[in-house]
């Protein structure tokens, strides 16, 4: 992690679960951390983080974070896309505004903070930047939470586009997607609950 100290990086959802976890792991491993959320009362305070506060649904608050970062902070060194949400609407009988809510955030965000810090990373000629987006074994196969699955897909073909569009640029900023199994958060917990309480022993998707 030597290279990466006292570079920048952008970490979003990181008021809880996966994305807290990692922002404080790249805090105390020597990075300066934009720790994105809504709820920033939620956000570890340490040396090296600085909460801000973005609704990820919103491309303008999305806009002024990144010009944050930028008159602040220098760029965006490192992105890890992260936050996302399980609503998990039914296909046959789905509310339309949360198919829209999942799409929002799960892809639309994720795709334009990759674009952002993509751009902030090739403005500054930083050809090592990293962008790292938080998929899920549902990008591998349709689970149970079949609406989710359809935007963790969308997750790892974006990754692979901006993998291509960067290759053909000749550029060697990386991007990679982590597909976690379960992992116990407040997204998970709910699941969890009624599993250890219910006859039906069907893995819930995270
Ligand atoms: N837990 C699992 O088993 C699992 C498995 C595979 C993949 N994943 C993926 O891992 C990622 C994190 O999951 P998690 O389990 O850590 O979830 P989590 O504990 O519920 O955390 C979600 C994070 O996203 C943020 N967020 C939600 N809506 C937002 C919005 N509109 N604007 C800004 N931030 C928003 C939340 O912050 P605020 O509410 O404060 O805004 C929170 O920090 C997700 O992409 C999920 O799909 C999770």
């Amino acid at each position: 992690m030597d290279r990466w100290v006292n570079r920048v990086a952008l970490v979003t959802g990181a008021s809880s679960g996966i994305g807290k976890a990692l922002a404080n792991f790249l805090a105390s491993s020597g990075l300066k951390v934009v720790a994105c959320a809504r709820n920033v009362d939620k956000i570890d305070a340490m040396p090296n983080i600085v909460p801000y506060k973005c609704d990820l649904k919103n491309k303008h608050e999305i806009e002024d974070m990144f010009k944050f970062i930028e008159s602040k902070m220098g760029g965006v060194d490192v992105c890890v896309a992260n936050a996302g949400t399980n609503t998990t609407p039914k296909l046959l009988d789905g509310n339309y505004n949360d198919f829209k809510e999942l799409l929002n955030l799960n892809i639309l965000a994720l795709t334009y903070c990759t674009q952002l810090s993509i751009k902030s990373m090739r403005e500054r000629n930083v050809d090592d930047g990293q962008i790292i987006m938080m998929s899920s074994t549902s990008a591998h196969r349709i689970g149970s939470n079949r609406f989710y699955s359809v935007t963790k897909h969308a997750v790892k073909a974006v990754q692979e586009g901006f993998r291509q569009e960067l290759r053909e640029l000749g550029s060697h900023i990386r991007v990679c997607g982590i597909s976690p199994g379960i992992v116990e958060t407040p997204l998970t917990r709910p699941c969890m609950e009624s599993l250890s309480s219910s006859k039906w022993r069907t893995w819930p998707t995270p």
